[in-house]
């Protein structure tokens, strides 16, 4: 596999570890534990700075040189090139909808802060799985390596602020909360 697909599987990996967390938090604020909101927004936090702007992008491109290959999938991939295109304003509103929940501003019911939540998780895994399960074997069979160097090209090397040597500081409780979970 190429290193390009290795470091979309390890993104994928990193933000499982990030869901599970974010669904750990949902068991809490279901029950009425709002303390729970903290680490569901920095969660929101990190998939705005990192899934959403950086992985997603370098998705597309492996996706659009693949295209250029093979039809194979074409609804699939339609539908999660929308998604990514989607997800940036999606996460934003998610965002908004938890610091409006964490400050008291408005009056949003349990039942559909719980719903919104979950429908958010659900779109995430939903996402990921498609790739994981229906086009990433596709490309790996498929493309050659006059593609994986152009995509080299492409593709410049990024870092994560959670996931790396150096943690950001706002990720940190995030960072803690997964390496707690891991024990
Ligand atoms: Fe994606
Ligand atoms: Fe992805």
């Amino acid at each position: 596999m190429h290193t390009i697909m290795k470091g979309l599987k390890k993104d994928h990996h990193n933000l499982a570890k990030v869901l599970k967390i974010m669904e750990l938090q949902l068991e809490r604020i279901a029950e009425g534990d709002d303390a729970a909101l903290g680490l569901m927004y920095d969660s929101s936090h990190y998939i705005q700075s990192y899934p959403d702007i950086i992985h997603h992008p370098k998705e597309d491109k492996v996706f659009e040189v693949f295209k250029h290959r093979s039809k194979d999938e074409a609804d699939a991939l339609k539908k999660l090139t929308q998604q990514h295109m989607d997800m940036p304003n999606t996460t934003d509103k998610f965002k908004e909808m938890l610091d409006t929940a964490i400050n008291g501003l408005e009056f949003i019911s349990r039942e559909d802060l719980v719903k919104k939540i979950k429908d958010y998780i659900e779109l995430e895994w939903e996402h990921m799985d498609l790739e994981e399960s229906v086009i990433f074997p596709l490309i790996n069979e498929t493309l050659e390596d006059k593609d994986w160097k152009l995509l080299e090209e492409l593709i410049d090397a990024d870092s994560d602020p959670l996931f790396s040597d150096s943690v950001e500081e706002s990720f940190q409780n995030l960072y803690q909360s997964i390496k707690d979970q891991a024990a």
